[in-house]
């Protein structure tokens, strides 16, 4: 199912577009000729996002919003209509992760990662669903990660927040068969953005924690991401190396995985 053609009153919402993934998936909509809002909670980001994507001649609005709050979520729908836009496309990459043993954790910081990398994403689903079944056309990227497919010990929360996204995603886009909308999974490898920093991992952690060779720029996995909603794909993994790796998480005993993964990870080894 194609994405939906970009008109002067259509818009793709995109959360997390103030930096990393999410700003790249908001460029590489905007040179398909998509307006964006672009959501999150630094406005001075977004600002410089927006500037870069008004070079490309689209409308680029900025919704600042802090999405671990509910009253916030609920009133983004609104506040893209009052803009008198239709909302075509969303995109749902707003996330983080937590770093450590459950053991040690903060309560308050798990929390607010399921608020966001779960809670948001079925939220904004089915506050914008409605409308877009109702016209008949519409566009749902959600993006989870390939620690989708497998338990992931020292980032326990992070991991069954993203299978979350996977399998709801999943649903999603069986539930939508024959509506004009569809549900895209972007799952990617290791991607070098704000993430690792914002999760608490070192820059020698987040190197060593996985080889080099599964690494991808954010350019690209937005890229794919983009492209797979374009063709209708559910689930996009980019890289050759983190579909054979997603693969093997997914099919590999949890008695044997499981144990490997606890032994390796940073954030269970500190
Ligand atoms: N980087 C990776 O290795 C990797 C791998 C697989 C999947 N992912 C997924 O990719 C997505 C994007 O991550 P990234 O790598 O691009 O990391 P990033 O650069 O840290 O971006 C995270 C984005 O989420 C936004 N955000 C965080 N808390 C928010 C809140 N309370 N309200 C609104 N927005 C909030 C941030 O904006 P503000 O701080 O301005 O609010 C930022 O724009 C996430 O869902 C992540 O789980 C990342």
């Amino acid at each position: 199912m194609p994405l939906p053609v970009p008109s002067p009153t259509s818009t793709a919402v995109v959360t997390g577009a103030s930096s990393g993934i999410g700003a790249q998936i908001a460029l590489e909509l905007a040179r398909r000729g998509h307006g964006v809002c672009l959501v999150a909670r630094r406005a001075d980001k977004l600002e410089e996002v927006a500037a870069q994507l008004r070079s490309l001649r689209v409308r680029a609005e900025i919704l600042t919003a802090d999405l671990s709050q509910r009253s916030a979520r609920a009133e983004l729908p609104a506040r893209v209509e009052e803009l008198g836009l239709v909302l075509d496309v969303l995109v749902n990459n707003a996330g983080l992760s937590t770093l450590g043993r459950v053991s040690r954790s903060d309560p308050a910081a798990e929390m607010q990662m399921i608020e966001i990398d779960v809670v948001a994403v079925a939220d904004l689903c089915s506050r914008v669903l409605p409308g877009m079944v109702e016209r008949g056309r519409g566009a749902v990227l959600n993006v989870a990660s390939t620690a989708a497919f497998q338990p992931l010990p020292g980032q326990a929360g992070y991991g069954a927040c993203k299978a979350f996204v996977l399998s709801y995603t999943h649903s999603l886009a069986g539930e939508l068969r024959g509506t004009g909308v569809s549900a895209t999974a972007l799952c990617p490898g290791p991607v070098d953005t704000g993430f690792g920093e914002t999760a608490g991992f070192t820059g020698e952690e987040a190197n060593g924690a996985l080889p080099r060779f599964m690494w991808r720029g954010a350019a690209e996995v937005a890229r794919a991401g983009v492209e797979g909603m374009a063709s209708g794909q559910v689930v996009v993994i980019p890289g050759v190396a983190n579909q054979v790796g997603a693969a093997i998480g997914y099919l590999t005993p949890r008695r044997l995985l499981v144990p490997m993964l606890a032994a390796r990870h940073p954030g269970v080894r500190r």
